[in-house]
């Protein structure tokens, strides 16, 4: 029979990976603390209704790589292709907004796109994310982007390239697709299948056409379409940005592959991730994403960083943490006799913290060393008939090859000492 393979644009994450996972997601999950946002964790899968009345049917994610099919009762769900939709859902259904404006959360979890698989790009990939739910000042859309760049400050990756554009307000956009429109109509028989399709729909995705750049970089720029207030709002978040000393690069053509947003939008891009798979996260405002899912209008602002894409660059650099050694000692015995006084043995290691593997194959002494080795454990306990009888251990050190006989009452902190690099 074939082996089974995991499903295409999938990935396993193996324990030195996941260690390095571990060190992102903690690492985000303390920075996002320490400016006041508090974890959430929502439903991998919602109604399919909240993704294509919130992200909009005329974007990518809904038109093409939602996975989503029907439960048992009919009805329509998908699996969560990002988190935004599904946090303010959560956080304005339990009416958290009603105790404390704004509403700070961040969370972590898988999302799922059915893009082509290829190098940073997955059907089911990781996302870190925070979002600021209740207030439209432009001193928050400021704090998420800060958030963001202190994250990338504490794991030590340089080279970050910060974009920020604002989209303005609604009224700012209809007359910016006019101006898109009266500039892409007299071109549409030249343009691909997708633009003449998005020219009446969705002028703005046009901007996102990989296929002529030349086009894209003459067609008009959003700022000129901005009024006073819109103006206002983003001159005031890029002199926070700079007074937090956050370099932000103004980009014109940064409008974002969802329909949510107004005001300020953002990427974050790293050279060292190649063609469209370079941006490491994005965000922005969206405050008019709480009406387009069935509540009150409500402002908020947040992002979204894809940790596969993060952790490239942190291999790429040489930023990840050396992994830890899980294991401390490995304890084993001569001879199956003393399997129990093993046992009793690595249980009392454990309830001094010691991580340590109980070494129970039946196998010769030497063999169960060199497990113990390629464990990474720093200190074999080995128990034979006399150190039974003795209530006693052979501790070897495994690094500096030393061996001792130890009565079983300081064994623990023997094994600590050496641990410790001590002796
Ligand atoms: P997004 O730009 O669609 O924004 O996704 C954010 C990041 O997720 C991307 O920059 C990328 O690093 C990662 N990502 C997206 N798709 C894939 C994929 N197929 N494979 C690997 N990584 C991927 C959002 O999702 C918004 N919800 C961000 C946001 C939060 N806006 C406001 N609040």
């Amino acid at each position: 029979m074939p082996e089974i393979a995991a499903p295409r644009g999938t990935r396993d994450i193996l324990p030195d990976e996941y260690a390095a996972r571990r060190w992102l997601l903690d690492t985000h999950r303390s920075i996002a603390e320490s400016f006041g946002y508090r974890s959430i964790e929502t439903p991998v899968f919602e109604a399919t209704e909240l993704f294509s009345r919130g992200v909009g049917t005329e974007t990518d994610i809904v038109e093409k790589q939602m996975f989503t099919f029907d439960d048992r009762g009919g009805r329509s769900l998908t699996l969560r292709p990002e988190g935004t939709a599904g946090a303010l859902r959560a956080v304005l259904g339990a009416h958290l907004d009603q105790a404390v404006r704004p509403v700070r959360v961040q969370y972590e979890g898988p999302f799922f796109r059915a893009e082509r698989p290829q190098a940073g790009r997955q059907h089911q990939f990781t996302q870190v994310g925070i979002e600021c739910i209740g207030d439209r000042s432009a001193a928050l859309d400021a704090e998420i982007i800060e958030v963001a760049w202190r994250f990338f400050e504490a794991l030590g990756i340089t080279g970050i390239r910060l974009q920020v554009n604002s989209l303005g307000n609604a009224e700012d956009r209809t007359r910016y697709r006019a101006a898109l429109v009266a500039y892409y109509e007299p071109l549409e028989s030249t343009l691909c299948d997708d633009c003449r399709r998005r020219l009446h729909t969705n002028p703005l995705r046009l901007l996102d056409c990989k296929r002529d750049a030349a086009l894209v970089e003459r067609a008009p720029v959003l700022w000129d379409s901005l009024d006073k207030a819109s103006r206002a709002h983003f001159t005031a978040v890029l002199r926070d940005l700079e007074s937090a000393g956050i370099d932000a690069v103004r980009n014109d053509r940064v409008v974002r592959g969802l329909d949510y947003y107004s005001d300020t939008v953002f990427e974050i891009w790293h050279d060292a991730l190649q063609g469209a798979q370079s941006s490491l996260g994005g965000g922005g405002r969206y405050d008019g994403l709480a009406e387009l899912i069935g509540f009150p209008a409500m402002p908020a602002t947040g992002y979204a960083l894809g940790v596969e894409r993060i952790l490239m660059v942190a291999r790429a650099l040489g930023t990840l943490p050396a992994i830890e050694p899980a294991v401390g000692a490995l304890v084993c015995s001569v001879e199956p006799a003393q399997a129990e006084e093993a046992a009793r043995v690595a249980r009392t290691l454990r309830s001094s913290g010691i991580h340590t593997v109980l070494d129970v194959a039946d196998r010769r002494l030497d063999r169960k060393l060199r497990t113990a080795g390629r464990l990474g454990a720093r200190v074999a306990v080995i128990i034979g008939e006399n150190e039974e009888a003795a209530a006693s251990a052979v501790v070897r050190d495994l690094e500096g090859r030393s061996q001792q006989t130890v009565p079983s009452a300081v064994l623990a902190d023997t094994v600590l000492r050496l641990m410790g690099g001590g002796e």
